[in-house]
């Protein structure tokens, strides 16, 4: 529903809430579920606009799905469209992956140019000069990338740079067939582990998902089984912050702390008080906190989907912290946004300097998922009530938001939608 989310603010947050499991993580193995005639169940799915998206596209090629609870049941006897058009696929670039596991398990494919969250060019060509390196013949035309497997997949992949998609892409072509590939270069993220364990789970060979360089070896035909997805370190991020810039003190369960080292590590620079155990995180908040610069980067450094609501937490601290983006350098739609609720920032050369101090409530507007997840933090933090629209996006990336601030404590309303004069 696009009805703009009001939050109350200055509200400390406080209590317990529990992570849930990984959208990105999930995502990828829903793809992999193609490389198999055998029925795959995900436990613990999220109700995310994103899981129903990619669920109307492999509905589309021909995956049959049922909902079970939050375990969701995919099963693809056979493949039934090897296209996956715009419409469908300009909502999340995620479903780019499609192409890979099409070509493994059919030996062709054709997948329109992604869409989805808009802060800056996003380009696919890592993906196909990949493809063509391992032994794929693809070609672009109005927009739509044709591909066909020339010969078994084969060779060795070396990214320019690391990339979550494309490293995903090169181990589902390959994890089907007689393939054997070896990705040097390869993104580290959790993401890409957990694909490797469930890839693993079904009968294929990756050593090294998670590490810089994965080989994959295929199997003939892949079996089925089910998979438990890594907890949201993002999701788990962003109420870490929200926590600290409401001066809070919040306990998250079902989350991996050692998958945000370099979020807490900043945090405990910042002055904050961390516990965790194995599962589970703390924070406490000071009431004085300090700057502190940063750079987002690729895993294991600072997460630039944390960037934004990072960004909206330092412009809570007084002093001055400096920030960018190695990943999106021009990843910055939330900065317009945050200046309305009283945040002082400049952007020069890709560096925005933020100078902290109160905010207050405002109009704003998400602009894409982790600019609202900054929207919300500031607003939480925010002196009186904030407005935020573009709820959509939200809804595409935070689960249960509503119910979970309110866990919290914090005072969150949906605006009252418009109501038509039936006069008219
Ligand atoms: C994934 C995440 C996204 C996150 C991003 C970076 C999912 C579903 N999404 O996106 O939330 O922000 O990782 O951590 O997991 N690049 C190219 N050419 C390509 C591919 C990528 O130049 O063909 C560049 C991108 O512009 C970017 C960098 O590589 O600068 C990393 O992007 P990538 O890791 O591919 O991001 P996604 O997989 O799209």
């Amino acid at each position: 529903m696009n009805v703009p989310l009001i939050i109350e603010g200055k509200q400390p947050l406080s209590g317990e809430i529990e992570v849930s499991p990984a959208k990105n993580a999930v995502l990828p193995v829903m793809v992999a579920s193609l490389l198999t005639k055998e029925p795959v169940t995900i436990e613990n799915v999220p109700r995310l606009r994103d899981i129903e998206v990619l669920l109307d596209l492999l509905a589309h090629l021909g995956t049959r799905y049922a909902w079970e609870g939050r375990s969701l049941h995919l099963h693809t006897p056979e493949i039934l469209r090897t296209d996956a058009p715009y419409e469908l696929v300009s909502k999340m670039r995620a479903s780019f992956i499609v192409l890979g596991a099409l070509l493994a398990r059919t030996g062709e494919g054709s997948v329109s140019m992604p869409g989805g969250c808009a802060f800056g060019p996003r380009p696919v060509d890592l993906h196909v000069k990949a493809l063509r390196k391992i032994g794929a013949e693809v070609n672009e035309e109005g927009g739509t990338f044709f591909a066909r497997r020339a010969r078994a997949f084969r060779g060795r992949v070396v990214f320019d740079i690391p990339t979550v998609g494309g490293t995903e892409q090169v181990m589902l072509a390959t994890a089907l067939g007689d393939g054997e590939v070896t990705i040097v270069n390869a993104a580290q993220e959790p993401e890409v582990e957990d694909l490797g364990r469930f890839l693993t789970m079904l009968g294929a060979t990756v050593v090294g998902a998670g590490t810089s360089q994965v080989y994959i070896r295929g199997a003939r035909a892949l079996g089925g089984g089910r998979h438990r997805v890594i907890p949201d370190r993002i999701e788990a991020g962003t109420y870490l912050l929200a926590a600290a810039a409401t001066r809070g003190r919040v306990t998250l369960q079902n989350a991996n702390p050692h998958h945000l080292d370099a979020l807490l590590d900043k945090l405990a620079e910042s002055g904050h008080r961390i516990l965790f155990g194995q599962d589970w995180i703390q924070l406490e908040a000071t009431a004085e906190p300090r700057p502190f610069n940063l750079e987002a980067r690729e895993y294991p450094g600072f997460p630039t989907d944390l960037q934004p609501v990072a960004t909206a937490y330092l412009a809570t601290v007084p002093g001055v912290s400096l920030v960018s983006d190695r990943v999106y350098p021009d990843r910055f739609t939330h900065v317009g946004e945050l200046a309305r609720m009283g945040a002082e920032l400049s952007l020069k050369d890709h560096v925005l300097a933020v100078r902290g101090h109160k905010l207050h409530g405002a109009e704003v507007r998400a602009f894409d998922i982790r600019a609202g997840g900054a929207l919300v933090v500031a607003a939480l933090a925010a002196e009186g009530e904030s407005v935020i629209a573009g709820t959509e996006h939200l809804e595409r990336g935070y689960e249960a938001l509503e119910a979970k601030l309110r866990a919290l404590g914090a005072r969150t309303r949906r605006a009252e939608p418009l109501v038509q004069d039936a006069a008219d």
